[in-house]
């Protein structure tokens, strides 16, 4: 991580839950000095108070990036604290899902640097991956290092527009939801077959990492690795004239699914 602008100038985290700790282990784990870090969260953990970062401390004056990982409800009470770090050099990153970043810019100063980033829970365990898109006042350096530190907890994109977020949200900020569902489905239909419950879920769950690990890694693509186990008259090829019917199966499905979570991030947004 190129963090020699945090080491002299410190990271605040703002909110260290679930996601605020994912990434602050990350970048822990990645070398980065506790020293640096300032977090502000009203009832740390056991496990942040054991990290040695400064707590509810006193801020430094010009922190390199402020990262807000308050929940989206809580934004209205927790930014205005600080405010007097907008309109400056420090660069704010936000996590919080459906705060667009003119409420930031409301709220901390119009030329404050903002990232607006949507990550995904897989990043607990270092595999999300997170969109990001900055304001006109983000610099190129600044850009770089938002996604370096993203980078501590997976893999990142960039978008040219910000109206992207809500298919970005509807994809792969909701996605892992869809796949935890896919995986209950599967167990639960592996049971009506016969299977006991725990053999079911033992399954469902192994194929679903198996196979997004080889889609994930296989040079070939996830059309060509569904065609390879297809055997014409086989019993791939039975479950999926199901799947893959038009009317009623994933396509129709999941276009559903993705636009009504697109749709709902977009109300969220206003
Ligand atoms: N989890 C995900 O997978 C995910 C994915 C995409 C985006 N996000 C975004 O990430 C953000 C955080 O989500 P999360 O799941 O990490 O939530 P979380 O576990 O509830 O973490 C939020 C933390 O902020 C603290 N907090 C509350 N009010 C505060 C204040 N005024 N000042 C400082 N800290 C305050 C909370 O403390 P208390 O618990 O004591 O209130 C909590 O520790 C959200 O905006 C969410 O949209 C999360």
């Amino acid at each position: 991580m190129k963090t020699n602008d945090i080491q002299t100038r410190g990271l605040v985290l703002l909110g260290c839950g679930k996601m605020g700790s994912a990434m602050l282990a990350g970048w822990l784990d990645g070398g980065l000095p506790a020293q640096s870090v300032w977090v502000i969260d009203p009832n740390p953990s056991a496990w942040l108070r054991g990290t040695g970062v400064h707590l509810n401390a006193v801020l430094p004056d010009r922190p390199a990036v402020v990262l807000v990982a308050v929940k989206p409800q809580m934004m209205g009470e927790a930014l205005p604290t600080l405010a007097a770090l907008g309109n400056g050099e420090t660069l704010f990153l936000s996590v919080a899902a459906g705060t667009p970043i003119a409420a930031f810019e409301a709220a901390l100063g119009e030329t404050t640097p903002i990232v607006r980033a949507m990550p995904n829970t897989p990043a607990a365990i270092g595999r999300g991956i997170t969109a990001i898109i900055g304001n006109t006042r983000t610099t190129p350096a600044q850009l770089d290092l938002a996604e370096d530190l993203l980078g501590a907890v997976g893999q990142v994109v960039r978008l040219d527009d910000e109206g992207q977020i809500d298919a970005v949200t509807a994809v792969s900020g909701s996605g892992p939801a869809y796949v935890f569902h896919l995986i209950e489905t599967l167990a639960t239909a592996g049971e009506a077959e016969g299977l006991a419950p725990d053999l079911a879920m033992t399954l469902a769950k192994a194929t679903v990492a198996g196979a997004g690990a080889l889609a994930e890694t296989s040079p070939e693509s996830p059309t060509q690795l569904r065609v390879n186990v297809t055997s014409p008259n086989g019993t791939t090829q039975a479950a999926l004239e199901v799947l893959m019917n038009e009317v009623d199966g994933f396509p129709a499905l999941l276009a559903r699914a993705v636009k009504a979570a697109a749709d709902r991030s977009r109300e969220l947004g206003k």
